[in-house]
């Protein structure tokens, strides 16, 4: 296999991991949660960009001790790389061919409607299922307290639960494991939606134990949730993901933890050129240079991830300093105005986001700044880069490298 050091020295573009950034989020989560709430890690979504296998890793030699995924193929993914840790797949499952894959991969299905129930039922009643060795199959039901999304009617959690403990009375691998629901406005100053959308969980919850039945686990908060640093939203677990990666949900969460941005994309220069006053760059001339300048056209577009909407609106750093972005973002392609850097060659590296240290100064892009270009949100940005882009990832403290620190003197 090839060296990581060797490969960065040919690699147009990469996207670093910083898997000890991601320890220490978790670790700093850790310290907001009460005894005996666990940390779920959300991963789904290639942990939003940043690898799910190396981040499932880490998240858990770090103190998490779930992970959630939204489809059964990506809980696959994470049982074939040897991850034992209870996986919840938080999207519904779509066809009895899901359902079998789920039961032989130990994954834990979210059910949703009665729908679901009864494919559950009909899948798991079959001869392939009584086949299977007879490990026990959590089920989780998630609650629609306010959402709008997946779930059960908090109204009519005490009906469902009944029908669900009715139908899999012969199916005693099936247990219910955890009675759930997902916030929508955690991260609005203004807390109103989310009291409100507590307070039909708390109820559905409290018709529950009146009927009888205990949830063996209860969770609500997702990051925003839990960087409130608010026990009566804990629970007995938390699901994070955004705040894993580095990012806050909003500025005013900012206070009750120090995250650090674990995601950093570089690129390299692959050519340096003249470009005379009045000249178009890139497709539809966009910009038309107004004096003569110094282009550097960079190895990296928006099939890696990088918006075409940022066209003429992206900066990069190359030794701290900013650079600006110059007509439309092509497919694998952008070029940078280079005129005021001085020296500069094919080969140089380009921070797009990160950090980027030259003589004179530190500066940095972070994925909240395209996202506030952009008008979406910092998730957006960080699952938008692809797996054409290889992931280096750095673990200095976990003494695990498989991506040697590319030399960044240039950048
Ligand atoms: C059900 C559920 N729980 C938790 C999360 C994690 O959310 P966040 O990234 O805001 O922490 C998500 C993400 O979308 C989710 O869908």
């Amino acid at each position: 296999m090839q060296d990581d050091g060797a490969l960065l020295q040919q690699e147009r573009a990469w996207v670093e991991v910083d898997l000890d950034a991601i320890a220490h989020n978790v670790r700093q989560l850790l310290h907001l949660l009460q005894p005996g709430t666990d940390l779920m890690a959300v991963v789904k979504a290639d942990a939003y960009g940043h690898g799910a296998v190396t981040v499932a890793q880490a998240v858990l030699a770090a103190g998490a001790s779930w992970l959630g995924v939204a489809t059964v193929m990506e809980g696959i993914e994470l049982r074939q790389a040897g991850i034992t840790a209870p996986i919840l797949l938080l999207g519904a499952a779509q066809s009895a061919a899901e359902v079998s894959a789920i039961a032989q991969w130990h994954i834990q299905p979210t059910l949703s409607s009665a729908q679901q129930l009864k494919m559950f039922v009909e899948a798991l009643s079959g001869e392939a299922w009584q086949t299977l060795e007879a490990a026990p199959l959590p089920i989780h039901i998630i609650l629609e307290t306010g959402m709008g999304r997946l779930g059960i009617p908090w109204q009519e959690a005490t009906a469902f639960v009944a029908q669900v403990q009715t139908q899999i009375q012969a199916l005693p691998r099936l247990k219910i494991a955890s009675i759930y629901s997902h916030l929508a406005t955690a991260d609005d100053p203004d807390p109103k939606v989310m009291r409100q959308q507590q307070q039909n969980y708390d109820a559905a919850i409290a018709n529950l134990k009146a009927q009888g039945f205990t949830p063996p686990r209860l969770h609500l908060g997702n990051s925003a949730a839990t960087l409130l640093n608010d026990p009566s939203l804990q629970y007995n677990m938390v699901r994070a993901g955004l705040a894993l990666y580095g990012l806050y949900p909003e500025p005013h969460l900012k206070g009750q933890a120090e995250l650090r941005p674990a995601l950093q994309v570089r690129a390299r220069v692959t050519q340096v050129k003249p470009v005379a006053a009045g000249s178009g760059i890139s497709y539809g001339h966009r910009f038309i240079a107004p004096q003569n300048m110094t282009v550097a056209v960079v190895g990296i577009g928006y099939a890696d991830g990088v918006p075409r909407n940022l066209s003429n609106r992206l900066t990069v750093l190359y030794r701290g300093q900013r650079l600006r972005q110059l007509g439309s973002i092509t497919m694998d392609q952008i070029m940078v105005d280079v005129s005021e850097v001085g020296e500069i060659e094919p080969g140089a590296i380009v921070t797009l986001l990160g950090q980027s240290s030259g003589s004179q100064q530190t500066n940095s892009i972070s994925a909240d700044d395209w996202a506030s270009l952009l008008d979406t949100i910092s998730w957006e940005i960080l699952c938008g880069f692809k797996h054409r882009l290889p992931r280096i990832n750095l673990a200095q403290q976990m003494g695990s490298i498989n991506g040697k620190k590319p030399d960044i003197e240039g950048s």
